[in-house]
């Protein structure tokens, strides 16, 4: 077993700011990109990429109020190899406390024949000019070679030597297309520390892997397993196309398995929730579902032995605590996929002790509930429950409803009863579909209540949600109030009054009734 003094600290550089911006539809004010900054703090972060300062004058702006109130984290800006943007960085950079300058130039074949037009030596030229001046003004410097992934591996090697001698602080390889394969990175990095060994050590070395081909955080792993100690990342992976390496998968990677990794972040795993939401709710980019760590469903479990195994032992199906990043805990999804424990489990915690045979009556609602719609809510399971384990004897139960309804026509209910065992059928027109089954009702029950109060509701949110019928009967002078749930609003409405008729009835046939 490793302790985190055996264990090497991996850096984490966040630039869900820079890079993550710059995901099509993710521009923020500097009032929100100061937001996220104070998370990113809390999160533990240990540098952000704060923004590219050339951009525009805003984004020195939002720098600018990172910098005088963001104070424990070094806070970075980005710039080509140019004494402008360098100029521009400097002054974005003016008020942080602990600040790095990250300076960048394409060294790839097809970048330096297509997009620079310049040769090898021009590119090694611009980049030593480019960090001595920096070396000026910044201790602390960052040097990418862009599309490092594609570049001749000797070709690398020169830049990356000339960089550390002209005085970047870090190294970073950044993989700019999510070209590279795991295997394939790790052997580069490897290659790269081994031509240059103060790489890891005395010379950060950091990667930047983008998500192309969905490999980001394997690269990102796999770079680590071979002496990277900083990795580029940002919340919810947001980034140009298809993305950067997600912070949270390669921290919660780094953590669940440390058997493996043998590192350590400084990141605190219980802000990492929060942070997602945050960033999902500034940008507009909503988290997929199923995406890793901090998708809506990735600690929801809605399979019948999935949540019988969970219940048991949380770790047959769970293999990170969901408190461990900020969240309540496990969430059981309650739909038709769900057993009898996992119901069971639910009404216990919603305060429902029931019998067994409540349980089963209620259990069978709840599964023919859940084949008509798609989740079922705690409301849903308060409904099916209260209208079970009601005290009212069900005298007449409804059976068949059928509506036949026209325009220019009046509707038609076809309503069936059964009482004792027997069953009985009426039809009725009526001025609505509602009227129409109360009236059919009556040639049924022969009472024939006056209706002083109807009031409809959904239970729950969503077309297939459930709706309530509350309603007050007048009969043989007394105020009879009934209810009924149903998605059908015309079943719950039949239901609320046959419940209302029920507590009548069983007086009228003299049978033991609760108090009306
Ligand atoms: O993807 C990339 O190469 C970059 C660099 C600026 C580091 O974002
Ligand atoms: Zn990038």
């Amino acid at each position: 077993m490793t302790t985190s003094k055996s264990r090497k600290k991996v850096y984490i550089f966040d630039t869900t700011l820079r890079d993550g911006e710059q995901c099509p539809g993710a521009t923020l004010t500097p009032e929100e990109k100061l937001e996220i900054a104070k998370q990113l703090e809390r999160l533990n972060v240990d540098i952000i990429e704060a923004g590219f300062p050339v951009a525009s004058p805003g984004e020195v702006e939002a720098i600018q109020m990172i910098s005088k109130e963001v104070k424990r984290p070094v806070i970075c800006g980005l710039s080509r190899m140019a004494q402008r943007d360098i100029d521009i960085a400097r002054e974005a950079l003016k008020f942080a406390s602990k600040k790095r300058l990250h300076v960048f130039l394409a060294t790839s074949k097809i970048h330096r024949e297509y997009k620079l037009k310049k040769g090898k030596r021009e590119i090694l030229k611009l980049s030593v000019q480019n960090i001595k001046y920096g070396k000026k003004f910044f201790d602390d410097i960052e040097f990418s070679p862009e599309d490092s992934a594609r570049t001749e591996r000797n070709f690398l090697t020169d830049v990356v030597r000339a960089g550390i001698d002209a005085g970047a602080t870090t190294v970073n390889i950044p993989d700019t297309v999510g070209y590279t394969m795991p295997d394939e990175f790790g052997q580069l990095i490897a290659f790269l520390v081994k031509k240059n060994p103060e790489l890891g050590k005395t010379v950060n070395l950091s990667v930047h892997c983008h998500n192309d081909l969905g490999l980001a955080v394997a690269n990102s792993l796999a770079a680590i397993k071979h002496g990277a100690n900083q990795v580029e990342c940002t919340v919810n992976g947001i980034g140009e196309r298809a993305g950067n390496a997600s912070l949270e998968e390669i921290v919660m990677a780094i953590d669940t398995r440390r058997d493996l990794m043998g590192v350590y972040t400084d990141i605190r795993l219980k802000e990492i929730t929060k942070s997602s939401r945050l960033v999902s709710h500034l940008t507009g980019l909503v988290v997929q579902p199923n995406k890793a760590i901090v998708g809506r469903n990735a600690f929801a479990h809605e399979s019948g032995i999935h949540q019988d195994g969970i219940l048991k032992k949380r770790q047959t199906y769970e293999i990170i605590d969901p408190q461990r990043i900020g969240l309540a805990g496990s969430e059981m999804v309650m739909g038709k996929h769900s057993g009898r424990h996992a119901f069971r489990e639910r009404l216990a915690k919603l305060g429902y002790e029931l019998k067994a045979g409540e349980l089963e009556q209620a259990f069978e609602r709840f599964k023919k509930l859940s084949d008509q719609k798609k989740y079922v809510f705690d409301k849903d399971l308060e409904a099916i429950v209260e209208d079970t384990i009601s005290k009212v004897p069900e005298i007449w139960r409804l059976e068949h409803l059928k509506i036949t309804s026209e325009t220019g026509l009046a509707p038609r209910a076809t309503v069936r009863l059964s009482r004792e065992g027997k069953t009985d059928e009426a039809t009725s027109e009526g001025d609505g579909p509602v009227d129409a089954c109360y009236k059919a009702i009556e040639k049924i029950t022969g009472l024939s209540p006056k209706l002083v109060g109807y009031a409809i509701q959904s239970v729950t949110s969503g077309k297939d949600a459930l709706g309530e019928v509350n309603l007050k009967l007048e009969i043989e002078g007394r105020d009879v109030s009934g209810r009924g749930t149903s998605t059908d609003v015309l079943e719950a409405s039949v239901k609320a009054y046959l419940f209302a008729l029920n507590k009548v009835g069983a007086k009228v046939l003299g049978k033991s009734s609760s108090p009306i």
